[in-house]
């Protein structure tokens, strides 16, 4: 086994309000100045990270040189970065809004191939997290977003340069503890879960700071799911600034600030999309073409994407599981 220990690992966010978390990456200062990492990583999803002392994630291995292991992280932060032939993905259980003691829990499962090939060169490994938050304040409702951070060397980008942003996703959201077949809203909203599934990206004139979650001047979100009235996108009180519909799912933009003072457009679909396969960069450029001011322009750059799922509140156990995504962003 090969132990890689990255760099970005972890995701802090800052608490600013009712949607957004506004993410910050946190340097491992251990590796940099040389000490042992604090946790390895069980199985393949090797990392170093902060936050708790649960330990790494243990490793389910079976199958030997073709087969899986499945990796288990209840950790406040942990940074899991899977070895892969492709392009590869930082994993994190990202619980900001939670520290270790109070109530509530997340854990994050990640199915890693011990072959380090996956389907395509842009598959990302499975993943589910299952948790469970009372209802925060106001000010505070979000206690994680737990994602699948995309790092491709083609990012930063610039908007005019940017070709496409495909996505083959497949989500589903469940009430317990298994991952569902498929997505039942009404028991979820029994279940009162307050929650979205969203893509998070950062865009800025400055490459440095587009990678940079906290610096960057806008944030651009793609909602496929919002559950529960705390979850809903800033600026949707304004109403709806432009529509679009791309492979059969029509997306609303909204628009506001949040309290960083970063421009977030919001691209929120008309209803629950638990599959989508389309190119999404159509939802990034137009924003750019519509030439408004506090909009990106074509020459500003996008430098992060994410895919994951701001995690409110729900009375018991739910289970959000991705079983199939691939990111392929082309310039
Ligand atoms: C992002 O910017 C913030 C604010 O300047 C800084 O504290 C943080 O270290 C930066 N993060 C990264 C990953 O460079
Ligand atoms: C790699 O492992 C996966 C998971 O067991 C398997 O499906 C796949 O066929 C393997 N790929 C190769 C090239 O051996
Ligand atoms: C709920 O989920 C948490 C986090 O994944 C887990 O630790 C806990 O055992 C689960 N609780 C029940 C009652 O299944
Ligand atoms: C994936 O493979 C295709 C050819 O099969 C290649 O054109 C493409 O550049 C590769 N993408 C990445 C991100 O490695
Ligand atoms: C996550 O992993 C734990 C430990 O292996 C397992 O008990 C649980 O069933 C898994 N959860 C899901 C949703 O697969
Ligand atoms: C549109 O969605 C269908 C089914 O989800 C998929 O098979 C097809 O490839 C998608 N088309 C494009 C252009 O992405």
């Amino acid at each position: 086994m090969v132990l890689r220990w990255i760099v970005n690992v972890g995701l802090l966010a800052i608490p600013i309000g009712a949607t957004v978390g506004v993410l910050m990456g946190i340097e491992s200062h251990r590796q940099a100045t040389g000490q042992a990492p604090l946790f390895a990583g069980g199985g393949d999803g090797e990392g170093a990270g902060g936050g708790g002392p649960s330990g790494g994630g243990g490793g389910i291995v079976s199958g030997g040189n073709n087969g899986i292991t499945i990796s288990q992280y209840c950790q406040q932060f942990y940074g899991i970065e899977p070895q892969s032939k492709g392009v590869e993905y930082t994993l994190n259980p990202n619980q900001w809004g939670w520290t270790e003691g109070q109530p509530g829990a997340l854990c994050l499962n990640v199915t890693t191939f011990n072959n380090h090939t996956y389907p395509t060169n842009t598959t990302a490994p499975e993943f589910s997290v299952t948790w469970q938050y009372p209802q925060g304040p106001e000010s505070q409702p979000v206690h994680a977003f737990p994602n699948i951070k995309l790092e491709s060397d083609v990012l930063p980008v610039a908007l005019q340069a940017l070709e496409h942003v495909n996505i083959i996703v497949h989500w589903t959201y469940g009430v317990g503890d298994e991952a569902a077949a498929s997505t039942d809203a009404q028991a979820l909203s029994q279940n009162l879960l307050n929650g979205n599934v969203a893509i998070d990206m950062f865009i800025d004139s400055d490459q440095n700071n587009a990678e940079n979650s906290t610096k960057a001047k806008y944030e651009v979100m793609v909602w496929f799911a919002d559950f529960g009235a705390a979850a809903q996108p800033i600026g949707q009180d304004k109403g709806v600034v432009s529509t679009q519909v791309l492979n059969g799912t029509t997306f609303n933009l909204f628009s506001g600030q949040n309290s960083l003072q970063q421009n977030v457009l919001t691209w929120l679909a008309s209803e629950t999309t638990e599959s989508f396969t389309g190119d999404i960069a159509p939802l990034i450029t137009q924003l750019s073409a519509m030439n408004l001011a506090d909009y990106p322009a074509e020459s500003d750059f996008l430098g992060y994407l994410s895919f994951g799922s701001e995690a409110f509140s729900s009375n018991s156990n739910v289970t959000f599981s991705v079983p199939l995504l691939s990111i392929d962003v082309q310039a």
